[in-house]
């Protein structure tokens, strides 16, 4: 307790020193996301995160979360210094489209709008025509489909699959996985929702389709917790990364958050609903960052200049 604190305050006056910004993602930590309230960063789904890094008057950004947060607030302001915690904190999206292959299967259909998950490197991106998040992929698709275009879809493929069921729109599809949301099973929710008959299932659309169908609620991480807030129920099982529980109880106090089994079973397995990219991320690696300021995010300008094209349509069309 009196090492967090210390933690706490030590980084409190590095950000001030360095004029820096805290920008967490809602699967990070819980004293990561305080701190970042704290300080006047900001805590949020991905789209956001973006979304304020970019309009921060701040010189340099802290981004708590995956290296592809990191390089999108580098991507739209190159100005900045981007310092990341953990710098291998990667994500299984951005591992499964490596981009000589994905460039190849875009190259294979040149008729097709290429839309990509903000879950990806800088270099698909820049393959790209637009990025969009699980909070606005819905809208961007059928902006797409209704001017006729031809789109690829890449890399989630349960993502897509939920998008293409909404919109009834077909895409071309790259066959990629969230570690985490993948292990969520139908089975399993199904078994705790004979134990919390009341409680109302709230799931991320990177979970399987067999998943998604038993929802109550289907979005983005803030589109799930506003559901906890907004939804009459007073139990909820949460299918998504568990460190979102820290913003669901703030936003709905006296409500009961169970965490979806990630097995057939109903048994629960901690570890699994957590991203262990997300998990590297911890007071003690943000202290080191801002002291060493050796986590520099950097990207490849030529590769910044074509993939701000897509990010910026991105935060142009959720304006
Ligand atoms: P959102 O926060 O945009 O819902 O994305 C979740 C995610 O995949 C972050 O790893
Ligand atoms: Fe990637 Fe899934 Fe981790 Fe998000 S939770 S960073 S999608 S592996």
């Amino acid at each position: 307790e009196a090492q967090v604190d210390d933690y706490k305050q030590r980084i409190k006056a590095l950000l001030k020193e360095k004029d820096a910004c805290l920008v967490a993602h809602y699967y990070t930590d819980a004293v990561l996301q305080q701190l970042a309230d704290e300080t006047g960063g900001c805590v949020s789904d991905s789209l956001e995160m973006a979304r304020f890094g970019n309009a921060h008057p701040a010189s340099t950004l802290v981004v708590a979360g995956v290296k592809f947060m990191g390089e999108t607030a580098k991507i739209l302001t190159p100005n900045k210094r981007v310092i990341m915690p953990t710098i291998e904190a990667t994500c299984s999206l951005d591992i499964g489209c490596p981009i000589d292959e994905f460039s190849a299967f875009c190259d294979a259909h040149p008729d097709h709008e290429v839309v990509v998950y903000a879950n990806t490197s800088a270099a698909v991106k820049a393959r790209a025509d637009w990025v969009v998040t699980s909070s606005i992929a819905l809208d961007v698709v059928e902006y797409l489909a209704d001017q006729g275009k031809k789109i690829i879809w890449a890399p989630d493929k349960h993502l897509g699959s939920y998008v293409q069921r909404q919109t009834g729109i077909e895409m071309l599809m790259w066959d990629g996985a969230c570690i985490v949301h993948d292990e969520f099973k139908a089975k399993g929710i199904l078994d705790i929702k004979k134990v919390y008959p009341d409680a109302a299932v709230l799931v991320h659309p990177e979970s399987p389709d067999s998943v998604v169908e038993i929802a109550d609620a289907v979005g983005s991480t803030t589109q799930l917790i506003n559901a906890a807030r907004e939804l009459p129920n007073k139990q909820f099982i949460v299918a998504t990364d568990n460190a979102i529980f820290y913003k669901m109880r703030q936003a709905a106090p006296g409500k009961e958050f169970i965490e979806a089994p990630t097995g057939g079973s109903g048994a629960t397995c901690r570890s699994c609903a957590h991203c262990p990219w997300m998990a590297m991320n911890g007071l003690e690696s943000v202290l080191h960052a801002l002291e060493s300021g050796q986590d520099e995010i950097h990207v490849d300008p030529a590769l910044i200049t074509d993939a701000r094209k897509p990010l910026q349509r991105m935060l142009d069309f959720s304006a």
